[in-house]
């Protein structure tokens, strides 16, 4: 798989600690890379790093801030990285609101503090920086967003996301252009689901929470559409990534990683879904905050994807849903050994992406 570009490898992940991080970590340690870890916190509880007893499994666990340059340098000169995936971020749209000052420093300064700590690598090292499919000005069309159109964002998380995308294109241009040791590259994926996820005003946690609480839920923004994607995909995405510019392609390029446009689904028909898969009766009542802007509508293109790097989804909006649905389910009706369910989760994407013929997955 992915050539065997990571067996034995020195990868660092950024935010290994979050509901991406974790599963990215594990995925890895299957892989047989040597994972290192930096985040500044468990972003939630119960948090999929800790179910999963990852810091046993990891070759180091660093607990820094990215926004202390010095301190992440030190780390960088420790690790002496070969592949970075940088997903550390204040990542929600709400709390962007309440933060604004945070959210900018963490997402624009971490990711230049990420950025400097490449500049000083002195053996190859691959860097794919990992914004979001908000990173776009999203104007509301039917079309989805192609890695060319306008950046923006009208909140603050959006915005953030937007610069970071800005000073990653600065820094390849000014610093890593022309020069063969550090190889860099961006990847926008969409709205991910999947098992382990209890962040605060996401719709799957929201559900997760008060279902489990045996309450009902309360939905913001029911025909609000999403590209939602099952984390795996996104996963596989910048881990196809790393290995295109392990092999030399992609320098300075920025790729979508989304589901395919005909698989754009209601926040409503997510919920439904869920509903169906979880063990017992469950209640939905459409809720009334819209107290923060968040977009409406948004679709990614992924040609470009498809073209450069052979990427392509694999999954069905019902199969993701089916995934997640049980996985939560699973967690919730204990006895159960969730490491092993998530490997398996991990093992049947592999195979069916390997049905598909999809290029990594040999
Ligand atoms: N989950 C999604 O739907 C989605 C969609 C598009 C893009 N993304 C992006 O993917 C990345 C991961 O998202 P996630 O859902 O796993 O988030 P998460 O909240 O689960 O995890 C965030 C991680 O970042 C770390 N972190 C936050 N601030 C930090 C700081 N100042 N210093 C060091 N570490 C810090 C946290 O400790 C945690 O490990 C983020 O960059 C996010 O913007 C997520």
């Amino acid at each position: 798989m992915f050539e065997n570009c990571y067996k034995g490898k020195r990868v660092l992940i950024t935010g290994h600690t979050g509901f991406k991080g974790a599963w990215l970590t594990l995925w890895l340690l299957q892989l047989g890379a040597k994972v290192y870890g930096v985040s500044k916190d468990i972003p939630s509880n119960p948090s999929l790093f800790e179910v999963l007893n990852l810091s046993k499994l990891m070759e180091k666990n660093y607990q820094v801030d990215i926004g202390d340059k010095e301190t992440l340098l030190q780390v960088f000169a420790e690790v002496r990285p070969e592949f970075v995936f940088h997903l550390a971020a204040q990542p929600i749209v709400s709390l962007s609101y309440q933060s604004p000052v945070e959210t900018i420093f963490t997402n624009v300064m971490g990711t230049v503090h990420v950025l400097e700590a490449l500049r000083q690598s002195k053996n190859l090292c691959i860097g794919v920086i990992i914004t979001s499919d908000k990173c776009y000005d999203n104007v509301e069309w039917c079309w989805g967003y192609k890695e060319t159109d306008t950046l923006g964002g009208k909140d603050i998380y959006s915005g953030s996301k937007g610069a970071a995308e800005l000073i990653f294109k600065s820094y390849y241009h000014s610093y890593f252009k022309n020069q063969d040791i550090v190889r860099i590259a961006s990847a926008r994926a969409g709205n991910v689901i999947g098992g382990g996820d209890w962040a605060v005003d996401r719709v799957i946690p929201d559900c997760i929470r008060k279902w489990s609480a045996k309450q009902k839920v309360e939905i913001r923004q029911p025909q609000a559409t999403r590209p939602w994607q099952h984390v795996l995909e996104p996963l596989s995405g910048y881990l196809n990534l790393g290995l295109s510019l392990f092999l030399g392609k992609s320098f300075g390029e920025s790729f979508n990683f989304g589901p395919n446009s005909n698989e754009t689904y209601t926040v409503l028909e997510l919920v439904n879904q869920l509903k169906s898969f979880w063990h017992e009766l469950v209640d939905i009542a459409i809720g009334t905050d819209l107290s923060f802007h968040e977009a409406g509508l948004l679709k990614l293109n992924c040609d470009k994807a498809r073209a450069y790097l052979n990427w392509q989804p694999t999954l069905s909006f019902s199969e993701t849903m089916a995934m997640t649905g049980e996985w939560y389910s699973a967690f919730y009706s204990h006895n159960t050994d969730i490491n092993k369910i998530t490997i398996t989760q991990i093992e049947a994407y592999v195979n069916k992406a390997s049905n598909l013929n999809r290029n990594w997955s040999r």
